[in-house]
């Protein structure tokens, strides 16, 4: 079987998405072909998306931006869908992960059925996903195995993803958040996250509850 991985997040160095595919990697049997692209912020080549509608099943994974898909991720599936206008489309599933800032992973749904209309649009088969919450917290936690740490729920689910891409099979979408109290993640996202973020960039713990209107 093919397996074409796409990230699409736009960080150019570790991404949160980079760190969960990483696991969905190692979860991939040998005798399967695996081709793994990371899209980043660079324009993408047409010759991609020729390539990645040649697979038996996609991973499309992204963060979450303002409820919905980064740009150019959502550029790739708008230039994919005009492409496959033109040939059709054999029998593919597309499975998809998304992570999010916020706690919780339900917050990721409406991306879910962007991908879900996009799927039916093209006849690209939607076969379920993972949608995570606390997204910068998997980078934070990234020398865990996530198997063991707050995020043991995620490495579960991305076993039975696997299960279900081995077989192509759809399964209802879950929607995960980490096993973590929350205000303590809200504590640490402050001190360890945020406040550091903006002394970096200059600014003081103040500026960042300012009003800008
Ligand atoms: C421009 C932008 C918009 C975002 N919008 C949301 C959002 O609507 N909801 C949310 O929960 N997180 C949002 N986030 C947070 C990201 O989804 C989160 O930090 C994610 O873990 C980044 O993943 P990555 O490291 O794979 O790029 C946003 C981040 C950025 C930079």
């Amino acid at each position: 079987m093919k397996i074409i991985i796409i990230n699409g997040s736009q960080k150019s160095g570790e991404s949160n998405t980079g760190i969960i595919l990483n696991e969905l990697n190692s979860l991939i049997r040998k005798e399967h072909k695996v081709i793994n692209y990371v899209l980043g912020s660079k324009k993408i080549a047409s010759e991609l998306y020729k390539e990645i509608i040649t697979g038996d099943v996609i991973v499309f994974a992204f963060p979450l931006y303002i409820d919905s898909i980064p740009s150019n991720a959502l550029k790739m599936l708008i230039d994919i869908e005009d492409f496959l206008k033109k040939g059709g489309v054999q029998d593919i599933v597309m499975y998809a992960i998304i992570n999010n800032g916020f706690y919780e992973g339900k917050q990721t749904r409406i991306a879910f059925e962007i991908i879900q209309n996009w799927c039916e649009h093209t006849g690209i088969r939607f076969g379920g996903g993972i949608g995570q919450g606390a997204g910068e917290m998997i980078g934070a936690t990234k020398n865990m195995p996530l198997s063991k740490g707050p995020f043991n729920n995620l490495g579960r689910e991305l076993k039975f993803l696997m299960e279900k891409i081995e077989v192509k099979e759809t399964f209802e979408t879950k929607y995960l958040s980490p096993c973590f109290p929350r205000f303590l993640w809200r504590f640490m996202a402050k001190h360890t996250f945020w406040h550091p973020m903006a002394y970096k960039n200059k600014l003081k713990k103040k500026d960042l509850i300012k009003r800008i209107i």
